[in-house]
């Protein structure tokens, strides 16, 4: 049966796995493996790719994370990170593809450097999020779902990102911060402005202590993670 992977038989996860994984590589240019020899992937970036890759009995396995370490390295999911990665972990950047654009958080265009993500879900709405996304677009520049002119950040509105506790709040490059005011937002981008990092914002408003987001194993400004 043709589309049975579409109706949920067994096993039909690992078939349309496979086909997935059959197409990438039939065909064109970006089907094909790029050699090592033929991009430039930054050392560190190659190396923790590969460390990630080592620990799954498939490769494949670490594409999430070294999708992340390559938007983490060039801020956005570039056709050249594409190819980088690709090279590294011996994949069609076509099957990169397939996978990057399934996933909200990977970005497929440039973005600003620091990622704002307010959240506007139900909890966070009734306690101000529209004000609170209206006042940081106002502060960083940064229209909403887009970057600021100067490149520094990427907002974006988003569904509950489970801190529904500390609502209204906001994720600053993965550090949650919350209950927030349109007052902070200046005082947040002042302060990114001036090199802070995300753990260093607004520790009173930390949700159960400084974590980050996890790029490949490593938070973004170089910070140890959780
Ligand atoms: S509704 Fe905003 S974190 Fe859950």
């Amino acid at each position: 049966m043709k589309f049975d992977h579409l109706r949920g038989t067994p096993g039909s996860r690992t078939r349309l796995a496979a086909q997935v994984w059959e197409g990438a590589k039939v065909g064109a240019e970006a089907a094909r493996v790029p050699e090592l020899s033929e991009v430039e992937v930054p050392a560190a970036m190659k190396e923790e790719i590969e460390r990630q890759m080592a620990k799954y009995p498939d490769p494949r396995s670490a594409v999430l994370p070294a999708l992340r370490l390559a938007q983490a390295e060039y801020g956005w999911l570039s056709p050249d990170a594409m190819l980088q990665v690709a090279a590294v972990m011996r994949l069609t950047p076509a099957y990169l593809e397939s996978i990057a654009t399934f996933y909200d958080m990977f970005e497929l265009a440039p973005a600003g450097r620091h990622t704002i993500y307010v959240c506007t879900n139900i909890s966070c709405s009734l306690r101000g999020a529209s004000d609170l996304l209206a006042s940081m677009s106002e502060a960083t520049g940064a229209p909403v779902g887009g970057s600021s002119p100067d490149g520094e950040f990427h907002l974006r509105s988003f569904e509950c990102l489970g801190a529904c506790d500390i609502a209204p709040m906001a994720s600053i490059d993965g550090y949650y911060r919350g209950p927030l005011t349109a007052d902070d937002t200046k005082r947040i981008v002042d302060e990114v402005r001036a090199g802070r990092s995300g753990s260093e914002l607004l520790p009173d408003r930390s949700y159960g202590g400084d974590y980050a987001r996890r790029l490949g194993e490593r938070p973004r400004d170089g910070e140890g993670a959780r």
